[in-house]
């Protein structure tokens, strides 16, 4: 039996994934359907990490507070012994969330106007905050190759940023997909981004979530002399399942540039952190290293399951993503319209899945699955998907 096992009840808990159904698919009642859509955990957080909370709640007093210099090291130390990478702590600026920190960087590094490159499909924020802070989103699609499995196409790439691109959001590894770019990727990434003069901003925050002993490589390691021109935003939230406190870090090497986020920072009025931030990232990043060697596992197991159940409906093809707890399904020989899939899901299988073409154009014949759940939620989620495909 693992912890991982324990079903806790979310619904009416104000949960996004369990409570927000109904307005985000349309539905008139969503009270029968399983979610298994946003990135985030039904598990509960690693122990330490609520018994820090827990103390910190005791004290009753929430003025506003910094992070500590424990919490710093935390960081520091974390990405040495995880991803091999020394950091000096003098470069780490604090945001409120991963989202917010790719949206203080468009704002402080690009101007109204300039265009900014993604590679989709792609986690939505990244054309919408461009977007929304009036930049313009240039758009170079991943290609697959034999295998399944989406790649970089360089020479597309590099036609893109000969555009006159200013910054690159790279999502490393990449959500949808869950794919772990290797050195010579990233590094192609780097010397192209150099030779263009882009800036590379590096959204980690799926970075200690590797599957199957997959390892992470954070750009800004590999990036040699480029190392001025990368930053990196990373949060201890996607690993330990602490969305909800919306904390998260860059690491920012060029004194410059972090002079120019913090001017961001203070001129939104987001100069404070949630009061806890900082124990939650220490606790988890200092004692959440057992929990973690757990899950992973865990979720390996689940996503074995799901291929091996649901590649059994002719027209549906899995490749096991190699970090991530989010599964990208390939429907396309089914030949269905998603919104006919989508009905489908919702209304016979009484599953919320994400439909593909949320992450672009490119993500049209996929679905993705959240498997960071117990193996009982995942067997129910593998049912629902089995019986929408009944008739
Ligand atoms: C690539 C990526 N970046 C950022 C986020 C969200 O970050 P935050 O909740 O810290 O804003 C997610 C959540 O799914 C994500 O997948």
């Amino acid at each position: 039996m693992s912890i991982f096992d324990q079903t806790i009840k979310r619904r009416f808990t104000n949960s996004v994934k369990w409570d927000a159904m109904k307005m985000v698919y349309g539905l008139n009642d969503a009270s029968e359907i399983l979610p298994m859509w946003v990135a985030d955990m039904d598990f509960a957080a690693p122990t330490a990490v609520s018994k820090a909370l827990q103390e910190h709640a005791e004290r009753t007093v929430f003025g506003y507070s910094f992070m500590s210099e424990e919490a710093i090291q935390s960081i520091v130390d974390w990405q040495n012994t995880r991803h091999d990478w020394q950091i000096d702590k003098d470069s780490i600026v604090f945001c409120n969330g991963v989202v917010a920190a790719l949206a203080n960087s468009i704002v402080a590094f690009t101007n109204p106007g300039d265009k900014v490159l993604i590679s989709t499909p792609v986690y939505p924020p990244f054309f919408n905050i461009p977007k929304s802070n009036g930049r313009e989103v240039v758009s170079c699609p991943l290609v697959e190759k034999n295998d399944g499995k989406f790649i970089v196409d360089f020479e597309a790439f590099e036609q893109a940023l000969a555009q006159n691109v200013k910054a690159y959001i790279l999502c490393n590894p990449h959500n949808p997909g869950g794919y772990v770019w290797d050195e010579a990727t990233l590094k192609e990434i780097v010397r192209l981004c150099a030779q263009y003069d882009v800036l590379i901003i590096s959204d980690e925050i799926h970075a200690d979530l590797m599957i199957n002993g997959e390892k992470h490589i954070p750009i800004a390691k590999i990036a040699g002399d480029e190392i001025n021109r990368i930053v990196t935003c990373m949060a201890p939230t996607k690993t330990f399942n602490l969305a909800g406190i919306q904390v998260s870090y860059m690491i920012v090497p060029d004194k410059k540039k972090r002079l120019q986020l913090e001017a961001v920072n203070m001129a939104s009025g987001q100069g404070s952190l949630n009061t806890f931030a900082s124990v939650a990232l220490q606790a988890a990043y200092t004692e959440g290293t057992p929990w973690l060697d757990e899950l992973l596992p865990y979720i390996s197991a689940n996503m074995d399951y799901v291929k091996a159940e649901l590649e059994q409906i002719p027209g549906i093809r899995i490749i096991k993503p190699q970090s991530t707890y989010l599964i990208w399904i390939d429907y396309r020989e089914l030949k269905l319209e998603e919104k006919d899939i989508m009905k489908r899901l919702l209304e016979i299988g009484q599953l919320a899945l994400e439909p593909g073409t949320k992450y672009g154009e490119e993500g049209r014949g996929f679905l993705r699955m959240n498997v960071a759940c117990s193996f009982e939620t995942v067997r129910d989620g593998v049912e629902r998907f089995k019986k929408a495909f009944e008739q």
